[in-house]
C-alpha cells in the first residue's frame, strides 16, 4: 500500500496492490525452504530472483525449478543471464547435474 500524503488518499487504484522483486526475496526464500521441507512434490521458487546468485540460493533452499518475474520488466535479458549465471556456477564448483544442487543449503 502507498498513500500520497498531499491527496491523503491511497495511490493505488485498487488501494492495495501485491508486492514482488527485491523486496520479498528474503520471505519468499523461506517460504521455498519451509515448503520443499514438508511436500514430496517439486517446488518452484519465485520472487524477487533477479541474478544467477538468487536463483541458485532457491535451488539450495530446495527448490526444482525457479521463476524469473520482475527482474525482466526492468531488464529482459534476466532470464539469459540468469541461466548463463547458473552454467557458470556449475562448472566453477564442477557439477554436471543441477538435481546436485537441490536442497543442499538445507543444513
Ligand atoms: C505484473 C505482474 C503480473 C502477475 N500476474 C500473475 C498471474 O497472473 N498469476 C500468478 O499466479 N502470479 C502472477 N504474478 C506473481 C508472480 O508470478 C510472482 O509470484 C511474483 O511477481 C514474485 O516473483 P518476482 O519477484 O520474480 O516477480 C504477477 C506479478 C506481476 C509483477
Amino acid at each position: 500500500m502507498v498513500i500520497d500524503i498531499t491527496q491523503r488518499r491511497p495511490l493505488l487504484g485498487n488501494i492495495t496492490g501485491g508486492l514482488s522483486g527485491p523486496a520479498i526475496k528474503p520471505v519468499a526464500l523461506y517460504m521455498v525452504y519451509e515448503v520443499a521441507g514438508v511436500v514430496g512434490i517439486p517446488v518452484i521458487g519465485c520472487g524477487g530472483i533477479a541474478t544467477a546468485s538468487d536463483a541458485i540460493e532457491f535451488i539450495m533452499a530446495g527448490a526444482s525449478a525457479i521463476q524469473v518475474g520482475t527482474a525482466s520488466f526492468t531488464n529482459p535479458r534476466s532470464p539469459l543471464e540468469v541461466l548463463q549465471g547458473i552454467e557458470q556456477f556449475m562448472q566453477q564448483e564442477g557439477i554436471t547435474n543441477i538435481t546436485e544442487l537441490i536442497g543442499v543449503g538445507r543444513h
